[in-house]
């Protein structure tokens, strides 16, 4: 395995040096074409090998996963309780849905549906539609100008028939609009989160410092974002801002839901009248929380499952290495012992390093989280690639051609140019069209 991947870094450096002359030969750019989402779910089981224990677990975790909150947990077909005063989606399965539980956003979007749920009377804004990826909102700086970041949640409970007695009002996202002032994220799936939580940091840390040469002469580099106070590598979400999938579990409950919880107690909005149930809302004093549940299920839900290979995606793999694609989003990296022995001391084939990286202006969100900046994501894990409707931290495209090139991008005032160019500019000019129709094919088998 790691004679082949040096193989292949040897044909990378002969490539590279290639480039130049292919580009003069002017290979036609649009006849490739992204395949579409691949049919089916491949995803969405526990992960093999679990104990019956751990399966009954699971099972009752992905309950807690599926659950829809309502305020008072009254309404019809919404039996959990404590949603808002603000919120995006009333269940974690809402959002996390494609192309089964625990995915990323369906193709049609649940935000318009929750935007009048029960009475509620909310604009849907101009950046959710019915096709369009599920979104949240960050604002880039605060009125005075200081850095802001944080998601501002797009509904309000207000008028619902579940809350009386709260009139917080609806954020108003036109004018921050009109200010440039608002990025998106959408979900990232959680299947296989379990195996990305079980990587060593030392594993991290080795698979950074590996290739040092041919990732030097292409301008990759990249580091890992640390917890500020246990001071290990953090590893989830579009920065891998995130520690673990509980805090991210309890992160979310809060921040998309409005439900308070163990991990994140304090309601985000004090207004009176809204907030009638005591905090933290989702608790452990009647068995499992909510957010344990989460954190269960999602550690132990399975990866992705890829399509068998055939002869086109076999070469696509192998160019995905060839010209570096693969330094960032590294094939597999293994797993450390786990309490979990389905976890253990196994495989993690996520096609990401879990660093984050220089993407340039062009993908730059100006967003700092823990120690990634404006223009820095972590390497986005390409497990389940294929069954994936929207593409990059913001869903800006469908395109998978679209996506790759966007890697690429120069550097301005503010921003440097992305470490993606060497491997984007081989993508472009030093494939032939067939090539690169091979990676595309190769990317939807994930
Ligand atoms: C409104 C839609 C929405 C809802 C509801 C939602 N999420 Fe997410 N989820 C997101 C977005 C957006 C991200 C990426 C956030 C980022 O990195 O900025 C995300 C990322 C995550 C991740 C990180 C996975 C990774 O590898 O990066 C986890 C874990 C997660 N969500 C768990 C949950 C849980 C548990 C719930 C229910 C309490 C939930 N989410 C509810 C939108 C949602
Ligand atoms: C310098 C590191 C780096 C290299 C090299 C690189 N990528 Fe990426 N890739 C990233 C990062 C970081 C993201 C997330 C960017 C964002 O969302 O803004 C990403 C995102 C993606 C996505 C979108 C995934 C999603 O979930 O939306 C695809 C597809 C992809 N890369 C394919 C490729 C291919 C194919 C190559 C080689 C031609 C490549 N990448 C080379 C770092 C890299």
């Amino acid at each position: 395995m790691a004679n082949e991947f040096s193989r292949q870094m040897k044909c990378l450096r002969r490539l590279v040096v290639l480039g130049a002359v292919v580009v003069a030969a002017g290979v036609p750019l649009t006849a490739q074409t992204d395949p579409g989402v691949r049919a089916g779910a491949s995803a969405g089981g526990p992960i093999s090998g679990l104990t019956s224990a751990q399966l009954a677990l699971f099972n009752a975790a992905k309950a807690a996963f599926q659950e829809v909150d309502s305020v008072t947990g009254t309404e019809p077909g919404a039996a959990g309780k404590g949603l808002g005063p603000r919120f995006n989606m009333n269940s974690c399965a809402g959002c996390h849905a494609q192309p089964a539980v625990g995915g990323t956003s369906p193709f049609t979007n649940p935000q318009i549906g929750v935007a009048t749920e029960f009475g509620a009377v909310n604009t849907v804004p101009s950046f959710i539609s019915a096709t369009g990826p599920v979104r949240e909102a960050r604002f880039i700086r605060n009125p005075d100008g200081t850095p802001d970041g944080g998601v501002h949640d797009l509904f309000s409970i207000a008028h619902r028939g579940d809350a009386d007695g709260c009139t917080i009002a609806q954020t108003d996202f036109a004018p921050q609009i009109s200010a440039g002032n608002v990025i998106f994220r959408i979900p990232t799936p959680v299947f296989g989160g379990g195996l990305i939580e079980a990587i060593a940091d030392s594993t991290i840390i080795a698979n950074q410092t590996s290739n040092a040469a041919v990732k030097q002469s292409l301008g990759i580099s990249g580091h890992p974002n640390f917890s500020g106070n246990d001071g290990t590598i953090t590893r989830f979400g579009w920065k891998a801002q995130n520690k673990s999938l509980l805090i991210f579990g309890g992160e979310a409950y809060n921040v998309e839901q409005g439900v308070t919880n163990e991990a994140f107690p304090d309601p985000r909005e004090t207004q009176p009248g809204c907030g009638l149930l005591g905090h933290p809302e989702d608790n452990s004093l009647a068995g499992n929380s909510d957010v344990t549940n989460f954190g269960l299920f999602m550690r132990m839900l399975a990866p992705p499952t890829p399509a068998p290979a055939t002869a086109s995606t076999n070469n696509g793999r192998n160019l995905f290495n060839q010209i570096g694609c693969a330094l960032c989003h590294t094939p597999t990296l293994p797993t450390n012992i786990n309490s979990i022995a389905a976890l253990s001391q196994t495989s993690a084939n996520l096609l990401s390093d879990l660093l984050v990286h220089n993407m340039g202006p062009g993908l730059a969100d100006q967003v700092t989280q823990g120690n990634a900046t404006g223009d820095e994501f972590r390497t986005a894990p390409l497990w389940g690639l294929g069954q994936r409707i929207f593409f990059l931290h913001d869903g800006r495209t469908r395109d998978l051609l679209v996506a790759i090139r966007a890697h690429g991008s120069n550097g301005n005032a503010q921003f440097r140019p992305s470490e993606a160019n060497a491997v984007i500019n081989t993508f472009n000019n030093s494939l032939t069209t067939s090539q690169r129709q091979d990676i595309l094919n190769y990317l939807r088998s994930l």
